[in-house]
C-alpha cells in the first residue's frame, strides 16, 4: 500500500506544479466526486407513517427543484406523508415565498383543481417548525400566507434585515468593503484590548453590512438596519462624509495595533501572548527570534515559516492538498470521506488555512486512522510541524454545559503545517534555484477526524464562517433554548439530544431556513 503512495505521490507532486500553472478553467475534470455534502443517511432511513391524517404537498415555484426533495426526503424520515403530486389526499400545501393567490393559481395551472378547494396553505415556517420537534406543530396565524402581498408588508419585507447572522444570507461579493474593513479593524483593536463585548458590537455592524446586496450611500440607510451603536454610526458618518474615518486610520497605524498584528500572524501566537511580548517591548520578528526561549515548538515553527504562512493559500493550492489527502486517507482506510471545509467550501479563491474533516460510515472504522496517515506524511518529509489532539468529547458534559472550556471541539485532530509541492514560473524559466524559487510552499492544513454521527454538526461548525457560527450558537440559546456545538444540537427543554443526518436537518431543528455554506460569509 505504502509503496503505491510513494508511487502516486511522485506523480501527484509533478501534476501539482503543472496544474497550479493553469488557468482553474483548463483544468482536467476531477476523477473523484468532491464529498462536499455530508453523507445522505437520509436515503438510508425511511422512517414509519406516524401521521397518516396529514398529507403534505410542498409547492416547487420559488422552492426549487433540490431543495423540494430534501425537504420531502426530510419529513418522510420524520414519518410525515409527502405527496409528490397535488391530490385530494393533500392537507397541508407548503410554499415558500409565495403568496396564496400566487400558490392557488400555481396549482390551478399544474392540477386543474379549482382555486376554493385548495385545503390549507402553508408558509414554510410550519413545516421547519414541524421538523424542528419530529411533529405537526399547531397552525397559527403567522403560517398562514397572506391572499394578496400589501404594499406596506413587502416594503418591510425589502428592508427587514434580521437581527441574527444566521438567518441572513451573506455571500462573498461584499458591496460594502471599505465599510466593513474599517468596522472589522475597530472590532479587532477591541479584542487586541480584551474588550470582547465592543469587539463584537463592531463584528456585528460589519456582517449587517456584509448581508446587503447593494452599498450604503446615505447615513439614513442605517436607520432600518439592526445591530449599529453609536460608535459604529460615528464611524460610517465619518466616512460617507469625509471619506475616511481619522479614529481608524489612527488604530491602523499605531505601533500598538501594527506590532499585535504582526504577532498575532505567527502560527501559534494568540492574542494574550501577542500582547504580554508588546508590554515587554518587542516590536519585530528579529526580536523574537533573538529570544528563542520564548517561543514554544508551534510558535517556532510558525515564526520560521511567517512569509509563507502569511501569503494567501490560493484555490488551486488547496484543491490540490485535497486531492493529496483523499489519496493518503483512502488508502488507509477505504470508503473514508475527506471534505474540504472553512472558507473553502464557502467558495473562497483563497484563505489562510486548509480545513479538512475525515470520517467513516461505519463509525468506529475512524479509530486509529489519523495517526497513520499523519505518520506516513511525516515519513515522506510532508509535515514540516504538527501537534496532534486527542479526542476529548464526553457526551454527558457536552450535552448539559456549554463546558468547552475556550475550545471551540473535542475531536482528534492534526493541526500541521504542510509542504506543498509548487513549481514556480521562475523555476521553469531559469535552471538557477534560488530560495524565492523553491519548489514548496508551507501550507496550514488541518485535520480533524469526526465520528460519523457527528458529522454533519461538525460539517456546519467548520465551514464557517466565524460569526455566522458564533450567530447560529446565540441563536439557538437566546431563540430556540438549545446548544449547538461541532458535536451536537442538544434541546435543554426536552432534555434530549437532536439528530441530524446533514446540516439541513439542524436548520430545521433550529426553524431556521436553510443557509446554504456559499450564503454564510457573515
Ligand atoms: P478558519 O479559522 O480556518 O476560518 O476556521 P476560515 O473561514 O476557513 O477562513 P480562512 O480562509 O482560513 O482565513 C474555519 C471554521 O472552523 C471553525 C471556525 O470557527 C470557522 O467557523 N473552527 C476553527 C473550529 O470549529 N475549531 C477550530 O479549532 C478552528
Ligand atoms: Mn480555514
Amino acid at each position: 500500500m505504502k509503496a503505491g503512495l510513494l508511487g502516486y505521490w511522485n506523480n501527484a507532486a509533478a501534476s501539482v506544479t503543472r496544474e497550479l500553472r493553469l488557468d482553474r478553467m483548463t483544468l482536467p475534470l476531477r476523477k473523484r466526486q468532491r464529498p462536499g455534502h455530508p453523507p445522505d443517511l437520509a436515503l438510508i432511513s425511511q422512517a414509519p407513517l406516524r401521521f397518516p391524517e396529514i398529507g403534505i404537498f410542498l409547492v416547487e415555484k420559488r422552492m426549487g427543484s433540490s431543495r423540494r426533495a430534501f425537504l420531502a426526503k426530510l419529513a418522510r424520515t420524520k414519518g410525515f406523508r409527502v405527496e409528490e403530486m397535488y391530490n385530494d389526499t393533500v392537507t397541508h400545501v407548503v410554499s415558500e415565498q409565495n403568496t396564496r393567490a400566487e400558490v392557488c393559481e400555481w396549482l390551478e395551472a399544474r392540477s386543474g383543481h379549482v382555486v376554493g378547494n385548495v385545503p390549507i396553505v402553508l408558509d414554510v415556517s410550519w413545516f421547519t417548525e414541524s421538523m424542528g420537534v419530529a411533529a405537526p406543530v399547531e397552525i397559527e396565524p403567522r403560517h398562514y400566507l397572506v391572499t394578496e402581498p400589501s404594499s406596506v408588508a413587502l416594503e418591510e419585507e425589502c428592508v427587514a434585515v434580521p437581527v441574527y447572522a444566521c438567518q441572513r444570507r451573506t455571500p462573498l461579493s461584499n458591496q460594502n468593503q471599505r465599510f466593513t474593513d474599517a468596522l472589522e479593524t475597530l472590532a479587532e483593536e477591541a479584542s487586541f484590548g480584551s474588550n470582547e463585548g465592543r469587539s463584537l458590537a463592531f463584528s456585528r455592524a460589519a456582517s449587517v453590512l456584509r448581508s446587503l446586496p447593494y452599498a450604503l450611500t446615505r447615513l439614513e440607510e442605517l436607520n432600518s438596519l439592526p445591530g449599529f451603536g453609536s460608535h459604529s454610526k460615528k464611524v460610517l458618518q465619518d466616512m460617507l462624509e469625509e471619506g475616511t474615518s481619522v479614529e481608524v486610520q489612527q488604530v491602523l497605524h499605531s505601533e500598538r495595533y501594527r506590532t499585535l498584528k504582526l504577532f498575532t500572524g505567527i502560527f501559534g501566537v494568540g492574542k494574550k501572548t501577542a500582547y504580554r511580548w508588546y508590554q515587554e517591548g518587542l516590536r519585530t520578528l528579529d526580536d523574537l527570534r533573538k529570544q528563542e526561549k520564548k517561543l514554544n515548538r508551534e510558535q517556532e515553527a510558525g515564526l520560521l515559516h511567517y512569509a509563507d504562512l502569511n501569503r494567501p493559500v490560493s484555490r488551486p493550492e488547496a484543491d490540490k492538498v485535497e486531492e493529496l489527502m483523499q489519496d493518503v486517507f483512502l488508502q488507509f482506510l477505504p470508503g473514508a470521506i475527506v471534505t474540504l471545509a472553512g472558507g473553502f467550501r464557502r467558495g473562497k479563491e483563497s484563505g489562510h488555512d486548509v480545513d479538512f474533516l475525515i470520517t467513516h460510515p461505519e463509525e468506529g472504522k475512524e479509530v486509529g486512522l489519523l495517526m497513520n496517515a499523519v505518520s506516513w506524511l511525516s515519513s515522506q518529509g510532508l509535515m514540516l510541524y504538527h501537534h496532534m489532539r486527542k479526542n476529548s468529547y464526553n457526551e454527558r458534559w457536552e450535552m448539559t454545559t456549554h463546558a468547552s472550556k475556550g475550545r471551540m471541539d473535542h475531536f482528534e485532530s492534526c493541526f500541521s503545517i504542510f509542504k506543498l509541492n509548487i513549481q514556480s514560473e521562475a523555476t521553469i524559466s531559469s535552471s538557477v534555484v534560488t530560495e524565492k524559487t523553491r519548489s514548496w510552499k508551507a501550507v496550514r492544513v488541518d485535520l480533524v477526524i469526526v465520528p460519523f454521527a457527528q458529522y454533519p454538526y461538525a460539517l456546519l461548525g467548520w465551514t464557517g464562517s466565524k460569526h455566522f457560527e458564533r450567530e447560529l450558537r446565540r441563536f439557538a440559546v437566546h431563540e430556540r433554548k438549545m446548544i449547538l456545538n461541532s458535536h451536537c444540537l442538544y434541546d435543554t427543554t426536552q432534555k434530549a439530544g437532536l439528530p441530524a443526518h446533514c446540516e439541513e436537518d439542524i436548520f430545521a431543528h433550529l426553524g431556521l431556513e436553510y443557509v446554504p455554506p456559499s450564503q454564510r460569509n457573515a
